[in-house]
């Protein structure tokens, strides 16, 4: 088999997506493993969660550079460095990276959003979604260019928007959707099947098809 890639997640929060890459590393078919996370926010959640897994944790705490970006990305760039980490994968990490730590690591850089792309930039997007009255909601797995959510898609995963539905009821449906899209993405990219061409995604394999690159749930 071939190696394994080594992957960080970055989280800011609870760390439900990272749990999802975590379990799908688990198979030791799967191309990628997550070697470090690191989180921007002291005492996230996901942190306890993947030390439970036995997964070496970091903290960069971002108020510890005010006005200096750079120079917090600076020592997250260290860190990923110093693991000798391959790609990046952004899972409710809710910090703005600029265009020097995106080319970085350009085409190995990936984070989900929970909209279809390129509806519904930033937050609050079930809430966005209800108002507009959007009858498909869901999530979008992306490479990551400079722009805020934005960058060529890998994959995106769509569920129906019900009547009656509140953001919570909504978010919970594109929640299991990202849970499933995301290990998926991540294993195309660390297999090197999904490449950037021409600002797109193309999937290379024998097994490439639709269900590749979207998930329709009933
Ligand atoms: C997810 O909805 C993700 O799409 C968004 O932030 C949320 C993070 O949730 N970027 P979790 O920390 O992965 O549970």
């Amino acid at each position: 088999m071939t190696e394994r890639k080594k992957i960080a997640v970055l989280i800011s929060g609870r760390g439900s997506n990272m749990a999802s890459l975590i379990s799908a590393c688990m198979d030791p078919a799967y191309p990628a493993e997550i070697t470090l996370v690191i989180s921007n926010r002291p005492g996230a959640a996901g942190l306890e969660r993947a030390a439970e897994f036995g997964i070496e944790t970091a903290t960069v705490d971002h108020t510890e550079f005010p006005r200096d970006r750079e120079a917090f990305e600076r020592v997250l760039n260290e860190k990923l460095k110093q693991h000798g980490i391959e790609f990046v994968a952004l899972a409710g990490f809710m910090r703005l990276l600029s265009p020097w730590f995106v080319t970085q690591w350009r085409e190995r850089l990936i984070n989900i959003h929970p909209a279809l792309l390129p509806s519904f930039k930033g937050l609050h997007t079930h809430e966005r979604a209800l108002e507009e009255g959007v009858k498909l909601h869901g999530a979008t797995v992306h490479f990551v260019s400079a722009e805020m959510d934005d960058g060529p898609i890998i994959i995106q995963g769509a569920v129906p928007v019900l009547d009656g539905d509140t953001p919570d009821t909504l978010g919970a449906r594109v929640l299991a959707v990202e849970h499933q899209i995301y290990p998926k993405a991540l294993e195309l990219v660390a297999s090197g099947q999904a490449k950037v061409k021409d600002q797109r995604v193309a999937i290379a394999g024998e097994d490439a098809d639709l269900a590749d690159r979207a998930l329709i749930v009933p």
